[in-house]
């Protein structure tokens, strides 16, 4: 369903989770866990402390540095993901919550090395200025675009309305999403 309640829903989920378990703990041999899961389209195995946080695991564990901290708290966005189909805060996630889940990042969306439609609209529309809130603001629009291809400038509003931009580019960032939407695919 593409509605704006469905959206918001989403984004109560992703700032739900409790932070407590989020923080940083130094990992115990016991408290490793074998993990699979996809990530960015291919199968992957590993062995990690349970509660580390997703976040950390993507960025040490993974080396993929796209996805950034902000906040640690559910509060910015920086750090979204799609698990599954839907935008979650990956500080928010812990490492045993990846099992047997379908796990999309930044750096899977370039098409064999080129930009997707959807970074290509972000270039475009000048919707980068630092650049920091860029891959979780991407992350969240594809999200949406993947449950609602065709959404409303409030639809898109309400999906990014968990990432901040301390550049405040928005009215840019709504646009490219538009444009990716105009386009029919992200
Ligand atoms: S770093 Fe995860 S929401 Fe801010
Ligand atoms: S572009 Fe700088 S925080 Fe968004």
């Amino acid at each position: 369903m593409c509605l704006n309640g469905t959206n918001t829903a989403n984004i109560t989920e992703r700032r739900s989770g409790d932070s407590s378990v989020a923080k940083r703990q130094r990992p115990s041999r016991r408290s490793l866990m074998k993990i699979s899961f996809k990530l960015n389209n291919k199968p992957r195995e590993t062995e990690i402390p349970g509660a580390k946080r997703f976040l950390d695991v993507l960025r040490e564990d993974f080396g993929l540095l796209g996805t950034k901290e902000g906040c640690g708290e559910g509060e910015c966005g920086a750090c979204t993901i799609i698990v599954d189909g839907k935008a979650i805060n990956s500080c928010l996630m812990l490492a045993c919550q990846a099992e047997g889940k379908d796990i999309l990042t930044i750096e899977g969306l370039d098409e064999c090395g080129e930009l997707s439609a959807i970074q290509h609209n972000f270039v475009k529309n000048g919707a980068i200025q630092c650049g920091y809130c860029t891959p979780g603001m991407i992350m969240s629009a594809k999200a949406l675009l993947l449950e609602c291809p065709n959404p409303t400038e409030s639809q898109i509003r309400v999906a990014l309305s968990g990432n901040i931009c301390r550049c405040s580019g928005y009215s840019q960032i709504v646009a490219a999403v538009k444009d990716t939407a105009k386009g029919g695919e992200s």
